[in-house]
């Protein structure tokens, strides 16, 4: 990567900044000052834009409206103590972008856009990355189809956006989870391993139902028999069995989570055992009700280390014993976090210093 490319800085007037509230972060409804913009013409990237956060305008027949040609990533930054800006492996999320436009007919993004124009936006919001423990700077880079048309095709003009948001914690205390045995998130050959829009659309209203019914999130299971853990709404599933560490093994109906894959290598190095294998809903409550199931959570940028309070299933609720200092999701957690936050050293290379 050469540090050459040409970004058109527009900056704001004047900072929002002052009306944002740092003490009392809701997760995803503040954006920072500025955001990135890039359109791709004529079969290449056009020079991007680092411009105010503001609505954009398009036409009604814009394809990715009607056709669903929307792809996005989640990531986080924060302030290292000593003031540095610290990106949490933003190479995986530009690999799996791209993975995902693969899968949708749409560009590659260079690394070159992705990585600087991450850089001068981040550098350019700096102020807003919140220093207060448990918050950080989530970042939502995506991409959409741009073509006002109306004939099912790929199409030609796209838009690469990143914009940025301080956040506080997705969840707040440990979650009741249902496990979902009518409607499904993925099939085999479809597009569950790519971040598109719209698997987070079709997991609504089966998350409706479920958070109607008093639980925060659903467990997705297999499209064909129903009996595999796959992964929730906004994250993947790890549970500790016997011991060891389980998670579904990644494929075409589940995403490559980053924080999947982080706390993998970090139970591993801890010398804990780990098993990417399918694990059966009945395995699962069984284990729960023997205790062998000694922790369950959920794993992703936004939500980080999520702990599962309750399981539902079949209208029975499984409780699992609570989290304690010793628990591995909180040894995991802590671990992660003072890597991403520059607390210990970085002996991995996950963190990018802007
Ligand atoms: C993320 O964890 O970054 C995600 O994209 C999940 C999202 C649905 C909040």
């Amino acid at each position: 990567m050469t540090d050459t490319l040409q970004i058109d800085i527009h900056p704001i007037e004047k900072s929002r900044i002052d009306t944002i509230d740092f003490d009392n972060l809701i997760f995803g409804r503040s954006f920072s000052d500025h955001m990135l913009s890039v359109d791709y013409q004529n079969g290449e990237w056009q020079t991007p834009q680092i411009i105010p956060f503001g609505d954009i305008t398009f036409s009604p027949a814009m394809m990715s409206l009607h056709y669903g040609q929307a792809i996005f990533e989640g990531m986080k930054a924060y302030k290292s103590e000593s003031g540095e800006i610290l990106v949490f492996r933003p190479e995986e999320n530009w690999k799996r972008l791209n993975k995902s436009a693969e899968r949708m007919c749409m560009p590659a993004v260079t690394e070159e856009i992705f990585m600087e124009g991450l850089s001068e936006l981040l550098r350019l919001d700096s102020a807003w990355i919140p220093a207060k423990e448990g918050c950080s700077m989530y970042i939502r880079p995506f991409m959409f189809s741009t073509d006002g048309y109306v004939g099912v095709s790929p199409s030609k003009g796209y838009k690469f956006m990143i914009f940025t948001c301080p956040v506080g914690a997705y969840y707040t205390k440990p979650i009741r989870v249902r496990v979902e045995t009518k409607y499904i998130r993925a099939a085999h050959g479809g597009v569950g391993f790519s971040k598109n829009a719209g698997n987070y659309g079709a997991s609504l209203y089966p998350t409706k139902l479920a958070t109607d019914a008093g639980y925060d999130q659903i467990i997705w299971t297999d499209a064909s028999e129903h009996q595999y853990v796959e992964e929730a709404g906004t994250m993947n599933l790890l549970f500790v069995i016997d011991g060891k560490l389980v998670t579904a093994p990644t494929g075409d109906t589940i995403l490559d989570g980053v924080t999947r894959k982080s706390v993998i290598q970090v139970a591993r190095d801890f010398g804990m055992e780990v098993e990417e294998r399918q694990l059966s809903i009945k395995e699962l409550t069984e284990g729960i009700t023997s205790g062998r199931v000694q922790e369950a959570f959920g794993a992703g940028t936004a939500a980080v280390i999520a702990p599962i309070a309750t399981i539902g299933f079949d209208g029975v609720d499984y409780e699992l014993p609570a989290q304690s200092a010793n628990s591995f999701s909180r040894r995991v957690f802590t671990e992660i976090d003072n890597i991403k936050t520059g607390k210990i050293a970085d002996t991995r290379g996950w963190v990018m210093t802007i």
